[in-house]
């Protein structure tokens, strides 16, 4: 029997359209290869919706997420739009989905092609072979506690305010996605806060170390922030699964991601409890690139991998569209961002055509 899911696309801005049209085709051609049907619909975020509604989470976008079984996100954001008011910014938009969703749990994989090595500004020796997954706090931490805003204060002077701030209930529930995670990958899983100096990064520390007890099969280690983002770049092969709270998590999955070479090679996945997720890639909206079919899709591609895998439960057609992924590298065909020489230069389009092919072999 054909199983059906109704996925939400969410084109946004820049590279965004180009990037995510290339994904459908490949989606497609794999739903009919493992007997599955996608009902395609798509909505607005982003400067887009700006553009058309004012806002950049218009509540039908929302709506429309609330009722899928994914979310498929391509980028977000442009120069146009950076100066408008905080709510009206494209990245208030993410956050809002993000809350909205409650999508609490943010998975960012760094793994390296071998055959992509070279695009790493580290060392072959300190890269190679390099697997590990940032699991992101997503809905909390500073970038949503209160108070937050800018006030005056008594001599007049103006105050910028923001407060990081954890629950037990949502230290608890990250981490067990966390250890989770771990047990899934290499078992070993690295905390990371700034308990040295943070009251909430203590409470933090205490409620992993207490978590861990459930999971004895997991080697449990801690780090501060300063010291992690050293070791990332130091010997990055050290991690395999590491967990830490909004703020620190969106520095070090940058990090992360350009131990691999390219950001545009990288997926994510946002989940909650039983909620759609949200996939999109790491990488922005590239607004200098876009409409040049320049773009390099793979990492919009490769989230819609982690969509089958994390989303809907297919890994089997994950597995498939990964491979793709993995065989139009070894063919030779790059886009710009990941070119070197010897290689083939392609757009975006011919990138997607490459993949249509080897996925029908
Ligand atoms: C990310 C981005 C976002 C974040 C911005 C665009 C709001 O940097 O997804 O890492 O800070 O979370
Ligand atoms: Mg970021």
């Amino acid at each position: 029997m054909t199983k059906e899911y109704s996925i939400t696309l969410l084109p946004g801005d820049g590279i965004g359209p180009e990037i995510l049209s290339v994904t459908v085709e490949a989606l497609k051609l794999i739903a009919s290869q493992f007997n599955l049907k996608f009902n395609f619909q798509e909505a607005l975020i982003g400067g887009s919706a700006i553009d058309t509604t004012g806002l950049p989470l218009p509540e039908e976008t929302l709506t429309i997420c609330k009722q899928s079984d994914a979310v498929l996100l391509a980028a977000i954001g442009g120069y146009k739009w950076d100066n408008l008011p905080r709510h009206q910014r494209p990245e208030t938009g993410l956050l809002g989905i993000r809350e909205g969703l409650e999508l609490f749990a943010n998975l960012r994989p760094a793994t390296i092609f071998p055959q992509l090595i070279d695009a790493s500004s580290l060392k072959r020796e300190v890269i190679e072979g390099v697997d590990l997954m940032v699991v992101r706090e997503l809905t909390g931490g500073i970038y949503f506690g209160k108070p937050k805003g800018i006030f005056e204060t008594e001599t007049g002077e103006k105050r910028g305010v923001n407060t990081m701030a954890y629950t037990t209930s949502e230290i608890d529930r990250i981490a067990k996605v966390a250890f989770e995670t771990a047990q899934k990958r290499g078992g070993k899983l690295c905390s990371v806060d700034k308990a040295n100096v943070l009251d909430v990064s203590q409470l933090w520390r205490d409620r992993v170390i207490s978590m861990s007890e459930k999971y004895p099969d997991i080697e449990l280690s801690h780090l501060y922030v300063d010291n992690a983002a050293m070791q990332l770049v130091r010997s990055p092969k050290q991690f395999d699964t590491i967990v830490t709270g909004n703020l620190f998590g969106d520095i070090l999955s940058d990090i992360a991601a350009m131990l691999t070479g390219s950001i545009g090679m990288l997926p994510s996945a946002s989940l909650g409890d039983g909620k759609p997720g949200l996939f999109e890639p790491v990488h922005g909206s590239a607004p200098d690139i876009a409409g040049q079919d320049k773009a390099n899709p793979l990492a919009q591609i490769l989230s819609g991998a982690m969509m089958l895998r994390y989303g809907l439960n297919e890994p089997d057609a994950a597995s498939k569209l990964e491979n793709a992924v993995f065989k139009v590298l070894d063919q030779g065909y790059r886009t710009g961002d990941i070119m070197s020489a010897g290689m083939t230069l392609v757009g975006c389009k011919a990138m997607g055509e490459a993949l249509l092919t080897v996925i029908s072999e």
